[in-house]
């Protein structure tokens, strides 16, 4: 998946400039800070190098990861038009870009950013959308003040920076605000999928319903060492190789996520929930299925357009 253009545009011009050398120092502080889940009362994007490094080597994948989320509400609830979003740790505005690409009937945002360096980003990276957009800066995890409920309302990759006992009052918050769909986006790794499981037991017992990725709102059938993620692949620019010192032009985002709504969804039966295993005259399909229950199944000729519709499936897609 590719940033789209105006953003992409805006990102280059943002590190057109900037050293290479500190560009990758800033990306490797940064990336060591992320893998270790530093919590130091410090923002991880706390100065100009720090927020460059993120629309270099970070931005290009969480768009990517809340992109795809969004692809798979819109697929559950093809009748949902956002009008307004409200995106909290909202970074250099890439739920912004992906809600407007998901949805462009789009009209206005709020976005909620503690970081002024990663905010002044977002800001002017933003100007180029024809929307109405309102930065502020904010802690998610305080008191919030009291915002209209919007349409949308979108975390993504945030609730791994908090406080644990910030995220259950955070996310409780965030369903009162929501007026149709909720969306939170983490990374794909095991304790991305225990904070959305988390997060996923709050809202059900809230009475919302879940969109994506379960097909139902049964205890998750997925046992540690297994977890729950999806993978979608991003493309890296020379700058954002370069800047990692990688060779390869793509990597593989591995995210995480639930949407949450206040309508029900369209019935959905499965979903794939790992990268399908594909032989002659066969492919073998992990599902999640809508009773509740992790299984693998195996499609072949003999299974007619079953076997078709399997072959076609790709990891994360409903079957
Ligand atoms: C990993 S970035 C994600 C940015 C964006 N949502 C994305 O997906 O690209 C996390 C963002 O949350 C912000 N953040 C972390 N804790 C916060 C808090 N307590 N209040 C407001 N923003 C916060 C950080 O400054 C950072 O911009």
């Amino acid at each position: 998946m590719e940033l789209p253009p105006l953003l992409r545009q805006g990102v280059d011009d943002a590190l057109a400039g900037t050293p290479l050398a500190d560009l990758s120092r800033a990306a490797g502080a940064l990336s060591a800070r992320y893998r270790a889940e530093v919590r130091d009362g410090r923002f991880h994007l706390s100065d100009d190098l720090a927020a460059r490094a993120y629309l270099a080597t970070r931005l290009p994948a969480t768009y990517a990861a809340i992109r795809a989320a969004m692809e798979a509400v819109a697929e559950g609830r093809p009748d949902f038009a956002p009008a307004s979003l409200l995106d909290l740790g909202a970074g250099p505005g890439s739920a912004l870009w992906a809600a407007a690409e998901c949805w462009p009937h789009l009209q206005n945002a709020l976005l909620i950013e503690g970081s002024a360096a990663i905010r002044a980003w977002g800001e002017r990276l933003a100007a180029a959308l024809a929307l109405s957009v309102e930065w502020r800066e904010g802690d998610v995890a305080g008191n919030l003040p009291d915002f209209a409920p919007r349409d949308l309302v979108t975390l993504a990759y945030v609730l791994d920076e908090l406080d644990p006992q910030a995220r259950g009052p955070l996310i409780d918050r965030l369903w009162a605000l929501t007026g149709d769909t909720l969306l939170i986006v983490e990374p794909g790794t095991p304790a991305g999928w225990e904070r959305v499981l988390a997060a996923r037991a709050r809202l059900i017992a809230s009475g919302a319903h879940l969109i994506a990725p379960c097909p139902h709102a049964l205890a998750c059938p997925l046992v540690a060492p297994d977890w729950c993620h999806f993978s979608r692949r991003v493309a890296r620019s020379r700058l954002h190789r370069q800047a990692k010192g990688a060779e390869v032009p793509w990597e593989d985002e591995k995210f995480i996520y639930i949407a949450a709504s206040r309508h029900p969804a369209a019935h959905l039966s499965a979903r794939v929930i790992a990268p399908p295993r594909a032989g002659s005259g066969q492919v073998r399909l992990k599902l999640c299925l809508e009773k509740g229950a992790a299984e693998e199944r195996l499609y072949t000729k003999r299974d007619g357009a079953a076997f078709k519709a399997a072959r076609r499936a790709d990891w994360g897609e409903a079957l």
